[in-house]
């Protein structure tokens, strides 16, 4: 039987994201932003950190092929769906629930610099330093965790578990 136990609170989670839109808002005094949600992971944390900013930002999304239903890295990376539009010349924070490996995210920076932004930088929600493959350089990391299976605040576990409000560590 699976348990759930509560590892960051919605309460920690809303102060950290009301801190990293201020954050944001200081780097970027002029709108728009492009914020770039991975799907679906962070489409939580995308609708929320949007709020927390003043500066005006317009949403995209894009798809990637990532943990299918298991738990570990296939390894292999690809764009299931790619942005509406094109982002020449502008200010864009691609927006991610947890950063792991790294191979996700260090391959879509690959991809989003050929499109030639003005700025390109990483919001992360949960870092998990000691599992990385791929170096990254994340401009806005909301906590780091250690090296445990979390669901939550738009996390899953085969796609369960994406709606609860906290972030909790899931034991099998
Ligand atoms: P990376 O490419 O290994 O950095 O993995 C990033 C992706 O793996 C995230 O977008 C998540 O979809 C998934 N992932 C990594 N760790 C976890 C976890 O603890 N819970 C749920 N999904 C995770
Ligand atoms: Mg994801």
């Amino acid at each position: 039987m699976s348990s759930l136990r509560v590892l960051i609170s919605a309460e920690q989670i809303h102060t950290r994201v009301q801190e990293m839109g201020a954050e944001i808002d200081r780097d970027h005094p002029h709108g728009p932003v492009y914020l770039v949600g991975i799907l679906k992971g962070a489409c939580i944390f995308l609708a929320d950190l949007a709020r927390a900013m003043k500066t005006p930002a317009r949403l995209e999304f894009v798809g990637i092929s990532s943990y299918g239903k298991g738990k570990s890295s296939s390894g292999e990376v690809r764009l299931t769906k790619d942005l509406d539009v094109s982002v020449e010349g502008f200010d864009v924070v691609v927006v991610e629930d947890i950063l792991d490996s790294g191979v996700t995210l260090s391959y879509l920076v690959q991809v989003f610099q050929q499109r030639r932004p003005k700025s390109l930088r990483i919001a992360t929600l949960l870092d998990k330093p000691d599992r990385r493959q791929r170096p990254v350089k994340v401009d806005y990391a909301g906590f780091h965790i250690p090296d445990e299976f979390v669901v939550g605040y738009g996390l899953d576990y085969a796609e369960d578990y994406r709606n609860l409000p906290d972030v909790c560590i899931l034991t099998e």
